[in-house]
């Protein structure tokens, strides 16, 4: 499963991306409306610091003005992908943006029968928000499974990028549920690490190797001496 970054802050973008895991970035008008820099200029920037798909959000809410905005955005960088609110004039916008050849990731969606239609629209990414389906009392990972089923029995090949996730848990559930990418924030992603199992381990070994005789051992004097191989 990939693992994308939902946020809009270059700092954020950057130092994740570092950590070898970042296959892309989700970003949508609120994560722009926190940085305070025109928006071609910010899109840029990430678009330049990520090494895969980076999602831009269109704003107009007819397909004619949310095609034209895609295209602008399109411009800004190869891996750019177009964020298309999923609604009767997106989905409009999504078929034609697809046979541009414009990737699109239709975004805000919250059910399967919704997914069925950007996939039959030919969307690249279809991001279902499980953790807003969560707050209001609803199943938001079932939907995922039942986007997933439909998704395999037709062979469609929009993929499921699992949204508005609120903790580690669901990023295991996007994983189980066999969804092709999930996005997350910063702190979500810094969670996945953690283990207090793995801390408990480590301190150990670092305990118990203050035992060994380090004499003649070119492993344990690299060690001391914090050189590298
Ligand atoms: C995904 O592409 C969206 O930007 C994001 O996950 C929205 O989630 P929120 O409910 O945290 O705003």
């Amino acid at each position: 499963m990939k693992l994308f970054i939902d946020t809009a802050y270059m700092e954020e973008i950057e130092e994740a991306c570092g950590w070898g895991i970042v296959d892309g970035v989700t970003t949508n008008p609120t994560h722009v409306s926190k940085i305070g820099r025109p928006p071609r200029e910010l899109y840029a920037d990430i678009c330049r610091a990520v090494d895969g798909p980076v999602s831009l959000e269109v704003l107009s809410l007819e397909a004619d003005g949310m095609v034209a905005e895609a295209r602008e955005l399109a411009k800004i960088a190869d891996n750019a992908v177009i964020k298309i609110p999923i609604m009767r004039e997106g989905l409009k916008a999504a078929k034609r943006l697809s046979a541009e050849g414009i990737k699109t990731n239709v975004t805000v969606a919250f059910s399967p029968l919704q997914a069925l239609l950007a996939a039959k629209c030919g969307a690249t990414y279809i991001s279902p928000f499980v953790g807003r389906l969560d707050a209001i009392g609803h199943f938001g990972m079932e939907v995922v499974h039942q986007i997933k089923t439909i998704y395999d029995n037709y062979g469609f090949q929009t993929e499921i990028l699992v949204a508005a996730v609120r903790h580690p848990a669901h990023v295991l559930e996007a994983a189980l549920a066999g969804a092709d990418v999930c996005t997350m924030n910063f702190a979500v992603m810094k969670q996945l690490y953690d283990h207090p199992l793995t801390d408990i381990g480590i301190e150990q070994f670092l305990k118990d190797w203050e035992k060994v005789p380090k004499d003649g051992c070119v492993v344990c004097e690299n060690r001391d001496s914090g050189a590298t191989a």
